[in-house]
């Protein structure tokens, strides 16, 4: 990087000045001191700043040039490094010891005036994208992409050291059903006919694994056309791998070292390997989350036994129709007022539940459903949940899957609010999740995972013999999965494979995939299995998720070079946008239905 006499500004330091010799340096004018006889510039680059001195007495051509200088004008100066008056140093920044003493200056280009100014933190999300370019060179977006390089630099280097291969695999592939919505691409010289863009790149690495290729890994962008949140972008990328002949225990082993190569690369930490393990029943009772946040306690609890000793109908009711009571602890908020427990039922209620039950414990137990429950009742609940004087306990009644969600968020909720969350790393695994889960919508099983996924091993034979029509068998199908959550994000998740195509077959069954709509769409993986497809599985981290929490960002926008809005679009270059006429029909595509009937 260090050309002759020049360099990027962070490598000036204290000990160059001594050797006297001219250096020069060129990036943007970040800010601009007139000091009357003197004119001060911080210089930055992508690097770092660099304090740069003009002196009228000195350099009288370069300090006149200096007072023409504005924001993010783009500069070279050269002269010599000096140390910084005692006083005057800055300890904050790495040049903070040394000022460059400019003998000459060029302006090599001007700019405009900013739409913001790079410093100001309340600048609005929208304006930064329309000029992401600008916001780009803020130290912090640049601090953020420099550590996904590193992140991404230590990630590849270890798969290489233990022989995976980086192959790419297309962009322009097939529309395949489950999953997401697919981004379709319309193929011009075949009318009528679309590609999709690849959600993952899924069967193409099983594909390379019945290929021979046993050890596969890609960062590979990836495309979903669904509702977007802090965490989800509609394209996005992954480290996808896949592997033959290994179990789960093999490519956990290696994405833990993975995982732990780039913490340590990155932010020098070390993450103690193994990290811990629940199994996805476990992680929904205690956290009502399969991504639970192990920073902090508030762990959820059964209370049908207590439930059961009270007349209070909601509680009864839920049981009674095979749902479940479950409660948290509301830590010390037995003060809370009316408004705030309203405020509290409102926020479960838009989580999906019909309401919050709560019994307040301040000298004695305070609520309006107390009169339904025995004291000893009541006091169990308080055992279970480990509440105590000056707490308050909550609770939900409903389906299981409507109990566990809405308290699960509930609990982060108020981890958030009540400060419980540390400042530390808590990975893990989550595992055996369920193969199928029952999707009312749809009336019909959809795969937790993907349709690929294998059942573990005792389940195998059930499905060969059992008979597809039973629910209960379904539903009690267990997967050969595991996802590997961080903080409460899900960073990534992978599974062992079907590699037996009879298998495979009877899955599509399972998922009510008719025998001709699985050949019509997943023939090249059902041939492809026939012609001795090894035992294989893989897993994909979520980059940009990794990257986030790396980076202590809050969203994945601010780790992601060009993202998209939570509508899908880029304010910067105005995608997505209408196309003219003549584009659409070369691609043989006429748009003629209504907006309305599009939503
Ligand atoms: P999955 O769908 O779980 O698995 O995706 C793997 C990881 O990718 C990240 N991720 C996302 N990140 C940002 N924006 C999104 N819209 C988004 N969607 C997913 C998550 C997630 O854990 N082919 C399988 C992997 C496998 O089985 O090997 C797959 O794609 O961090
Ligand atoms: P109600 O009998 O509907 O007046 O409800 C009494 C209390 O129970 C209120 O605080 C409701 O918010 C709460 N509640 C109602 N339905 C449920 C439920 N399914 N789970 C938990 N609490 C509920």
């Amino acid at each position: 990087m260090l050309r002759t006499g020049c360099g990027t500004v962070s490598e000036a330091h204290i000990g160059q000045e001594e050797k006297k010799q001219k250096l020069r340096f060129s990036g943007w004018v970040y800010r601009r001191r007139d000091h009357g006889g003197l004119i001060f510039i911080d210089l930055r680059d992508r690097s770092g700043i660099l304090q740069v001195v003009f002196n009228p007495d000195v350099a009288p051509e370069a300090h006149s040039l200096a007072h023409g200088l504005r924001a993010e004008y783009v500069i070279e100066v050269s002269g010599k490094l000096g140390k910084r008056p005692e006083g005057t140093q800055n300890p904050g920044l790495p040049t903070g010891g040394v000022e460059l003493y400019a003998d000459n200056l060029t302006i090599l280009n001007e700019s405009a005036p900013l739409p913001f100014s790079l410093e100001d933190p309340d600048t609005s999300e929208a304006l930064k994208l329309r000029y992401r370019y600008l916001d780009l060179r803020s130290p912090q977006m640049q601090k953020n992409l420099f550590l996904r390089h590193r992140a991404v630099k230590a990630i590849r280097d270890y798969l290489d050291s233990e022989g995976f291969l980086e192959i790419e695999t297309p962009m322009l592939t097939k529309s395949t059903p489950e999953g997401a919505r697919d981004y379709l691409v319309p193929s011009r010289v075949n009318p009528g006919f679309f590609y999709a863009l690849p959600q993952s790149p899924q069967l193409f690495k099983q594909i390379l694994m019945v290929s021979g290729y046993e050890r596969y890994f890609q960062v590979a962008r990836c495309f979903r056309d669904e509702d977007l949140r802090a965490d989800r972008q509609p394209e996005f990328t992954q480290i996808d791998m896949e592997t033959s002949f290994m179990d789960s225990e093999d490519i956990i082993r290696i994405t833990e070292v993975m995982l732990a190569r780039a913490f340590k690369e990155t932010i020098g930490v070390e993450l103690p390997l193994p990290f811990p393990r629940l199994c996805y029943e476990e992680a929904m009772g205690r956290f009502g989350s399969d991504k639970p946040d192990m920073r902090f306690g508030l762990e959820l609890a059964d209370m049908a036994g207590p439930a059961r000793k009270s007349s209070f109908k909601v509680f009864l009711d839920a049981l009674d129709k095979g749902g479940r009571v479950m409660g948290l602890r509301g830590l010390g908020m037995a003060g809370l007022s009316r408004k705030e427990v309203d405020d509290l039922t409102n926020s479960v209620k838009e989580m999906g539940a019909k309401g919050l039950a709560w019994i307040k414990i301040r000298n004695g137990f305070d609520s309006p459903i107390a009169k339904f429950f025995p004291k000893e009742a009541m006091e169990e609940m308080a055992a279970s949940l480990q509440a105590q004087e000056g707490d308050m306990m909550l609770f939900v009644a409903d389906t299981e899957k409507i109990v566990q969600n809405t308290l699960g968020r509930l609990r982060i909720e108020l981890g958030k609010k009540l400060g419980l969350i540390e400042n530390q790393w808590r990975p893990l695994w989550v595992v055996n999740f369920p193969l199928l889960e029952w999707d009312d919508e749809e009336e019909r099983f959809a795969a937790v995972h993907h349709p690929f996924t294998s059942p573990a091993d005792a389940d195998v034979e059930r499905i060969l013999s059992g008979d597809m029509s039973d629910k209960a068998l379904l539903a009690s199908l267990k997967s050969k999965s595991y996802d590997i959550v961080l903080n409460g994000y899900e960073i990534g998740g992978g599974s062992i494979r079907i590699h037996r195509q009879e298998v495979q077959s009877r899955m599509f069954e399972m998922l009510g995939i008719s025998r001709e709509d699985a050949a019509k769409k997943f023939g090249f993986l059902l041939d492809a299995l026939q012609f001795g497809a090894p035992p294989h599985g893989g897993l994909a981290l979520g980059l940009d998720r990794l990257v986030m929490l790396l980076c202590g960002a809050e969203s994945i926008r601010d780790v992601i070079a060009f993202p998209k809005t939570s509508k899908a679009s880029d304010l910067m270059s105005g995608a997505p946008s209408s196309v003219e006429q003549k584009q659409l029909r070369e691609l043989h595509i006429k748009l003629d239905i209504p907006m309305e009937e599009n939503i």
